[in-house]
C-alpha cells in the first residue's frame, strides 16, 4: 500500500508502520536527550577539558554546539522524518526524490557503520560503569585515598575478563531493549530516569561546592586561557559536539523518523541541546572541584578521571555508599539509553531492507560490536603498547569515529540539506517554523557550519599527524 506524503511523493505506508512512533513530541524530546546525554557527557567531556587545559576549550565547545551542532541536528531531524525509514533508505528515498546522485546515499552508510563502531567501545566503558556499581555498594571505595583508587582501577583495567564479562552483560541489555522495540520501553524509562540522573548530579555538584575546591574548579571550566588551546584540541571539541548531541550517524536521523507529524522541530531540537549541555557542564563542576581538592589527581588524567575521582569523593562523604551505587547506576543508565539508539538504526535497516526481525538483527550487530569491541578490551591491558599512529585500538576507534567520521557525515548532511535539497521541500518539512527562524536556520546552515566543519576538521587532521 502506498501513501502519498505532503509533497506528493510516495513512500511506502508498510515501511513507515515497521518501527513504530513515539506518541508525542515530549516522547521524543526524552528520547533524543536520552540518545544525547551519556557516557559523552558524564565521562567524556570532563576529561576531554582536563585534558585540553579547561576554559578555552569549553568555549569552542559552546561555539561548536551553537553553529554546527544543533543546525545539523535540526537537518538531521528533518531528513529522518521526511524519509521515515532507517538512515540508510532514508538517504536513498531522498536521493531519489531529489533526483541526485546515489553517491549521497554514503551518508547512511558512513552514518551507520559509525555508530556501530562506536557502540563496539561505548559498551567497554559503561561495563566499567556497571562494574563500579557493585564496587562503590562492597565498601571498596570506603575511606581510600585517590592512590588506592587509582589503583582499584588500573586493577581493573588489567583485567580483561572482567572488562569481557561487564561489557557483554552491557551489550545484552542494550539489546534486550532494542529487541523489545524503541517506543514503548525506552520512552517510559527515560522520563523516569533523566530527570533522576539530574537530580544527581546536583547532589553531586553540591557536594563539590561544599567538600571540593569549587573555586578553582569553576575556574578551570571558564576562564579563557587560549595557550592551552591547540588546534587538535579545536577538532576534539568539534568532534565531541557531534558525538555529544549523537549527531553524524543517523541516530538522530532514525528518531526523528519516529516523529509526530506536526511537532516543531526547532524548538525541540533547542530542547535537546540544551539538555545536553546543561548536564556536561553540571558533570563538569562536580567533578573538577573534587579533582582539585585531591593533589594526587590530575586534571589530565584521562579516561579515567571519573572513575578514580568520584569514588574517591563518595567513599569520604556521608552516604557515599548508597550515592555511590546509585550515580554508577544513573551512569550505566544513561549510556544504555545512548547505547539504543547506537544499534537502532543498523537494525531498522537490516529489518526494512534485509529480512531480519528484531531478534537476528540484534543479535547479529550485537555480535559484530562485541568482536571489535574486544580490539578496545585489549587495549587497555596486552595490547596497551601496541599502537596505531601514536593511537592505542581504543583511541583509534574513538578518533576515527568522533574526529573524522562524525564530521565528515555531519558535513555531508550540511551540504545536502543546505545546497543540494530542494529550498521548497526544506522549507515545507519545517513549515512551522517562522520565516526568520528559517532562514537565519538555513544560512547558517548553507555557510557557517560546513565552513567551520571543513577548516577544523582539515587542521585538526593535519596538526594530528604532521
Ligand atoms: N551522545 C552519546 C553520549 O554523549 C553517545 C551517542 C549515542 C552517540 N548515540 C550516538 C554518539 C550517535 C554519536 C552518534 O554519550
Amino acid at each position: 500500500m502506498a501513501e502519498k506524503n505532503q509533497s506528493g511523493a510516495t513512500t511506502s505506508s508498510a515501511k513507515r508502520g515497521v518501527h513504530g512512533a513515539w506518541t508525542s513530541r515530549w516522547t521524543f524530546v526524552m528520547a533524543a536527550t536520552g540518545s544525547a546525554v551519556g557516557l559523552g557527557n558524564i565521562w567524556k567531556f570532563p576529561y576531554i577539558v582536563g585534558e585540553n587545559g579547561g576554559g578555552a576549550f569549553v568555549l569552542v565547545y559552546l561555539l561548536c554546539i551553537l553553529l554546527v551542532g544543533i543546525p545539523i541536528m535540526v537537518a538531521e531531524v528533518m531528513l529522518g522524518r521526511r524519509g521515515r525509514q532507517s538512515p540508510i533508505n532514508t538517504m536513498r528515498y531522498l536521493t531519489e526524490e531529489a533526483g541526485l546522485h546515489g553517491a549521497w546515499n554514503a551518508i547512511g552508510w558512513l552514518g551507520v557503520t559509525a555508530g556501530l563502531m562506536i557502540l563496539s567501545y561505548y559498551a567497554v566503558i559503561a561495563g566499567w560503569a556497571l562494574h563500579y556499581v557493585g564496587q562503590m555498594a562492597s565498601g571498596a571505595f570506603q575511606g581510600a585515598s585517590a592512590e588506592q583508587a587509582g589503583v582499584i582501577f588500573g586493577n581493573l583495567l588489567a583485567d580483561k575478563n572482567t572488562l569481557i564479562y561487564w561489557q557483554t552483560i552491557f551489550l545484552l541489555l542494550t539489546m534486550a531493549v532494542v529487541i523489545g522495540g524503541v517506543t514503548k520501553g525506552l520512552g517510559v524509562a527515560v522520563r523516569i530516569l533523566m530527570p533522576m540522573l539530574f537530580v544527581l548530579l546536583m547532589v553531586l555538584l553540591v557536594f563539590g561546592y561544599q567538600h571540593g575546591d569549587f573555586e578553582r574548579g569553576f575556574s578551570f571550566l571558564f576562564s579563557f586561557n587560549y595557550q592551552a588551546l591547540t588546534w587538535e584540541g579545536v577538532l576534539e571539541a568539534l568532534g565531541h559536539a557531534f558525538f555529544t548531541l549523537s549527531l553524524g550517524m543517523g541516530a538522530i536521523m532514525a528518531y526523528g523518523a519516529y516523529m509526530p507529524e506536526h511537532a516543531r522541530i526547532g524548538r525541540t531540537v533547542l530542547a535537546v541541546g540544551f539538555l545536553d549541555t546543561l548536564v556536561a557542564l553540571i558533570a563538569g563542576l562536580a567533578i573538577f572541584p573534587i579533582v582539585f581538592a585531591n593533589p594526587t589527581i590530575e586534571p589530565g588524567a584521562g579516561p579515567g578521571l571519573m572513575f578514580v575521582s568520584l569514588p574517591v569523593a563518595f567513599g569520604n562523604m556521608t552516604g557515599g555508599l548508597l550515592f555511590g551505587s546509585f550515580f554508577f547506576v544513573l551512569v550505566t543508565l544513561a549510556a544504555w539509553s545512548s547505547a539504543i539508539s547506537l544499534i537502532e538504526p543498523a537494525v531498522a535497516y537490516l529489518v526494512e531492507s534485509k529480512g531480519f526481525n528484531r531478534i537476528t538483527a540484534n543479535l547479529s550487530l550485537g555480535l559484530v560490536a562485541w568482536v571489535v569491541g574486544l580490539g578496545s578490551v585489549l587495549s587497555f591491558n596486552e595490547w596497551a603498547d601496541t599502537r596505531v599512529a601514536g593511537f592505542t585500538f581504543f583511541e583509534f576507534m574513538d578518533f576515527l569515529t568522533s574526529s573524522v567520521m562524525l564530521p565528515l557525515t555531519g558535513l555531508f548532511i550540511a551540504i545536502f540539506v543546505g545546497w543540494v535539497m530542494k529550498p521548497d521541500t526544506v522549507r515545507e518539512e519545517l513549515g512551522d517554523e517562522s520565516n526568520r527562524v528559517f532562514f537565519s536556520w538555513r544560512w547558517v546552515l548553507r555557510f557557517v557550519s560546513p565552513l567551520l566543519v571543513l577548516v577544523v576538521f582539515v587542521l585538526g587532521l593535519y596538526k594530528t599527524f604532521w
